[in-house]
């Protein structure tokens, strides 16, 4: 007799979590006979993440509309929790999977372990060994790890860190990571901007600067003294502009409206569809970030990044030569970003394209790994980076 397929409840609440579960969600929904997959969202995010929900046609069967302007993680922490319990109650998943490192990741685990439901974590072993670096992203990482039955590791790396903490070897999986699938499925080579402050951006022919802000530990002053760094290169070279999408967090927006208010070529507009954002990086020259995301995605487009962090869960990249951490001090940064614009030797080192973290195919491997799991297919062969 045939068995059934396996009921997988997918969850997820922010914009990065959503971009790359999607290929997830693809995988899973082309495996029907397999896998009845059941996307449910915190919503820990609404307009970011619904923006991403649009682009790859995913309607979450539950949506627990959790946000609200300015919340604490004691509030996303609470109503994503409290609202999960009804969703597992009644869907009675066979395994639910988790994406990452945010506050809906680890609730999200928390509660299935509550209810005894496997939990599988896609994104698994990334570590800084840093209690508050990224905060709280660390510990929801580890919390997660602890939570989990099914570690799904992007690299090799983040496997050896797994097993350094005790997990089981047999119990992880090396996939690679699931944004280069999606960064694949939107770059193009010529692509169209529909905001007219991007396009203008893009149309002036300036060196262009892509900037993006949003960690808790960067908020007030560090925040403020790398925004005072970019005015800086802004006035001192006049064939650069930045081209800046500002999170929603109001932390962050008015920090930076109030930073770059009458600076010359900056372009701050609102957070840009995935497929935009990805090919606004394409089309820019230096990448200058703390987000997690970008320091995978800009590495495989051969932009150089500039991390505003001191430590990072990503370091292939870094030790690969793409990425420099260059922290949040306003000389330090300037510094650094203006030896990128005029050392060519320097910036060419760090353009060369490299893929440490994945090739295109981690969803198929998650979705290999889960069969295996469930005693219904082979192992999947590791993913291993080619440079
Ligand atoms: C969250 C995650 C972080 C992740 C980041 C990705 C936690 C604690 N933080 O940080 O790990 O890297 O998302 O972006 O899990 N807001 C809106 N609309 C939106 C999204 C956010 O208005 O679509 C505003 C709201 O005022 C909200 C605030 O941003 O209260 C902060 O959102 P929150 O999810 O708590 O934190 P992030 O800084 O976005
Ligand atoms: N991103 C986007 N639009 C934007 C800015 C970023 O689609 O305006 C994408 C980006 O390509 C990456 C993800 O959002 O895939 C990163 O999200 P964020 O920096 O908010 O979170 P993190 O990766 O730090 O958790």
């Amino acid at each position: 007799m045939k068995e059934r397929p396996i009921r997988a409840l997918i969850v997820f609440g922010t914009r990065p979590e959503a971009i790359k579960m999607a290929p997830v969600v693809q995988a899973l929904r082309g495996a029907a006979d397999d896998f009845e997959a059941t996307v449910t969202v915190t919503a820990q995010h609404r307009e970011m993440l619904d923006q991403v929900l649009g682009l790859f046609d995913i309607v979450p069967a539950y949506d627990l509309d959790i946000m609200q302007e300015g919340q604490s993680l004691f509030e996303v922490t609470s109503r994503a929790l409290t609202g999960l319990e009804g969703v597992l109650r009644e869907v009675k998943p066979d395994i639910v999977l988790v994406h990452g490192d945010t506050t809906t990741t680890f609730t999200v685990a928390l509660a299935a372990f509550y209810v005894k439901i496997p939990v599988g974590h896609v994104e698994a072993g990334l570590r800084t060994g840093e209690k508050y670096a990224p905060f709280p992203e660390e510990i929801n990482r580890r919390l997660a790890a602890v939570l989990t039955d099914i570690h799904f590791a992007p690299t090799a790396g983040a496997r050896a860190a797994l097993l350094r903490e005790g997990v089981p070897s047999a119990s992880i999986y090396v996939t690679g990571n699931t944004v280069i699938d999606a960064l694949r499925q939107v770059v193009r080579p010529r692509s169209v901007f529909h905001k007219p402050e991007v396009a203008a951006a893009v149309a002036s022919g300036r060196r262009l600067i892509l900037v993006t802000t949003h960690r808790r530990e960067n908020w007030g002053e560090p925040l403020d003294s790398v925004y005072r760094a970019l005015r800086r290169v802004l006035v001192a070279c006049p064939d650069v502009a930045v081209v800046f999408p500002v999170h929603k967090n109001p932390r962050v927006r008015q920090a930076a409206e109030a930073v770059f208010a009458g600076c010359p070529r900056i372009y701050l507009t609102e957070p840009l569809p995935y497929g935009e954002f990805a090919n606004l990086m394409a089309n820019s020259f230096i990448v200058v970030t703390d987000s997690g995301g970008l320091q995978e995605e800009a590495p495989a487009l051969g932009k150089p990044v500039l991390v505003l962090r001191e430590v990072t869960e990503r370091p292939e990249a870094v030790d690969a030569g793409t990425v420099m951490l260059v922290g949040t001090g306003e000389d330090r940064v300037f510094t650094a970003v203006k030896r990128l614009l005029d050392e060519p030797a320097l910036y060419e080192r760090m353009a060369a394209a490299v893929n440490p973290y994945g090739d295109g195919r981690a969803a198929e491997r998650v979705k290999a790994a889960l069969l295996h799991y469930f005693g219904r297919g082979p192992r999947p062969a590791d993913f291993y980076a080619v440079n």
